[in-house]
């Protein structure tokens, strides 16, 4: 069993010992922007969409629980969730990880004591992205709240923390845990040693008594006694890191790019921490049990899909995001217009907390179909900047792509992302990779599955896209792309 907690909605998905989907249930939870800028969840609301959709999922497939080898858990990473050790109500609203209010915070911590700090423990730069920031925040601005943590009584969590907090029992004697990935998008975590680091805490004034304790991704935690007594939780990783898992990326030099609310590219690196000197990001991309940690290198795009929501929701140009395509098709092209969705600033590879989203190339010749060719496009070119940045990191540039996620059903997209990188594009048949992810590694700590040699036989491809643009034409709107970005940047002043 797989708990995928996204952004967007909180599922559970049953596999079986082929990998293959055996039923789905999924509740999508509500999006608080309370400002410009801020998005919050409510951290009950998504505990209790998760006891729904658990028992639909078994009840959907005709299983009961003593039929459940494992759960694995997935999540979305750096969201920070505050809740009270005794009662277990949460503290506030979750703040999510497109939140941009730690804006003034990141160029403060720019100027001191400096990026370079932060890259030395952490590997990650000073950005509105990760959860620290939003603590500090936090500690900042809610009375009282520094002090109580000081005395031990809050909690700090990722989504998978709090799930599992609550899943093993919660204020009677749930676990405090979180696995490596989690904890390597916080910015408290030493990416050399995997542990909290002394120095990122005592900067951002976190006591070590409100953190999780750090496991690996793969082992037995607990019995999740609340929601389903007798089957134990024995697996958690960041929901990118669990889809390069499911896309079975095992090796160095393998790599993926997960199509959601934003587009998360990841490449394994094996044993080696690499640095990136072109903006990606250094993370840790599974820990089985005991083994070695495996890393990897990640370009982490914001908004891709978020921006089809936004065409939907806010403006009300489609009703159903699969339209966008429809809509796309009834032009030829972008008739000159370019949208950069800086929404949350720019993340990799230019990590701009100060830019914001703009609409570039407007004339009166332009239709919504035209936005909806820009809609799109804006993914592919996303996806162009952040592989230009890991063909420039690593000595051997990216042959293909293997693509997942709900995005990867837009034909012309991904039709668009295979001309754009010049590269075939390949989609597995289960592109439920996220979920896949939790499963098998929960799946490996049980013996469900001997090894990942077994994982790799159950990839087969589903769909291709070769690359079939002009490449003259393909680099006047990248040019054109990139003037774009150039307008959006610096936007939003301190
Ligand atoms: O880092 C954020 C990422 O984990 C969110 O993924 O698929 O929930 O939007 P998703």
């Amino acid at each position: 069993m797989s708990i995928d907690q996204g952004t967007n909605s909180t599922r559970c998905i049953l596999f079986d010992h082929r990998g293959r989907l055996v039923s789905v249930a999924q509740k999508e939870h509500q999006q608080h922007f309370p400002r410009p800028g801020w998005v919050e969840h409510d951290a009950v609301e998504i505990w209790q969409n998760l006891r729904r959709v658990v028992p639909e999922a078994l009840s959907e497939a005709g299983v009961d629980a003593g039929q459940v080898a494992a759960i694995g858990v997935a999540n979305q990473r750096e969201t920070t969730v505050l809740w009270d050790r005794r009662t277990g109500a949460p503290l506030g609203r979750a703040i999510v990880w497109q939140d941009t209010r730690t804006a003034p915070l990141v160029e403060e911590l720019r100027r001191h004591p400096g990026e370079d700090f932060f890259l030395e423990r952490c590997s990650l730069p000073p950005s509105t992205y990760f959860s620290a920031l939003r603590l500090r925040w936090l500690f900042d601005h809610v009375k009282g709240l520094r002090q109580r943590a000081m005395d031990g009584e809050v909690l700090f969590g990722t989504m998978e923390s709090w799930l599992i907090w609550n899943l093993t029992g919660g204020t009677d004697g749930g676990l405090h845990i979180t696995d490596v990935t989690n904890a390597s998008r916080t910015m408290l975590m030493n990416i050399r040693t995997l542990t909290w680091d002394e120095e990122l805490l005592a900067f951002f004034g976190v006591p070590r008594s409100m953190l999780p304790e750090i496991r690996s991704s793969a082992e037995s935690y607990g019995d999740a006694r609340s929601l389903l007594p007798g089957v134990a939780i024995t697996a958690a990783l960041g929901d990118q890191q669990a889809a390069l898992f499911g896309q079975t990326c095992f090796s160095p030099g393998e790599a993926k790019c997960t199509y959601g609310t934003g587009s998360f590219l990841l490449l394994n690196t094996g044993n080696d921490i690499v640095r990136s000197r072109h903006g990606l990001l250094t993370t840790v991309a599974y820990k089985i049990g005991g083994q070695q940690p495996v890393y990897a290198l990640e370009g982490s795009i914001a908004v891709t899909g978020a921006l089809v929501q936004w065409f939907r929701d806010r403006l009300g140009l489609i009703s159903s995001a699969p339209e966008i395509e429809t809509l796309a098709r009834t032009v030829e092209d972008n008739g000159g217009c370019y949208i950069v969705p800086a929404f949350s600033g720019l993340f990799a590879p230019r990590w701009r907390s100060d830019a914001r989203g703009v609409i570039v190339g407007l004339t009166s010749y332009i239709t919504k179909g035209h936005l909806a060719r820009a809609v799109l496009e804006a993914t592919g070119w996303q996806t162009r900047e952040v592989v230009d940045a890991m063909n420039a990191d690593s000595s051997v540039p990216l042959r293909q792509l293997k693509v997942d996620g709900g995005m990867t059903a837009d034909n012309l997209l991904m039709q668009f992302v295979a001309d754009v990188l010049d590269v075939p594009v390949v989609r597995p048949m289960v592109a439920e990779t996220v979920s896949l992810g939790a499963a098998y590694a929960a799946g490996l700590a049980v013996g469900y599955w001997a090894d990942l040699e077994v994982l790799r036989r159950n990839w087969h491809r589903a769909a291709q896209w070769l690359p079939d643009m002009d490449p003259a034409l393909r680099e006047a709107e990248y040019e054109n792309w990139q003037r774009a970005v150039e307008r959006s940047l610096g936007w939003a002043r301190p």
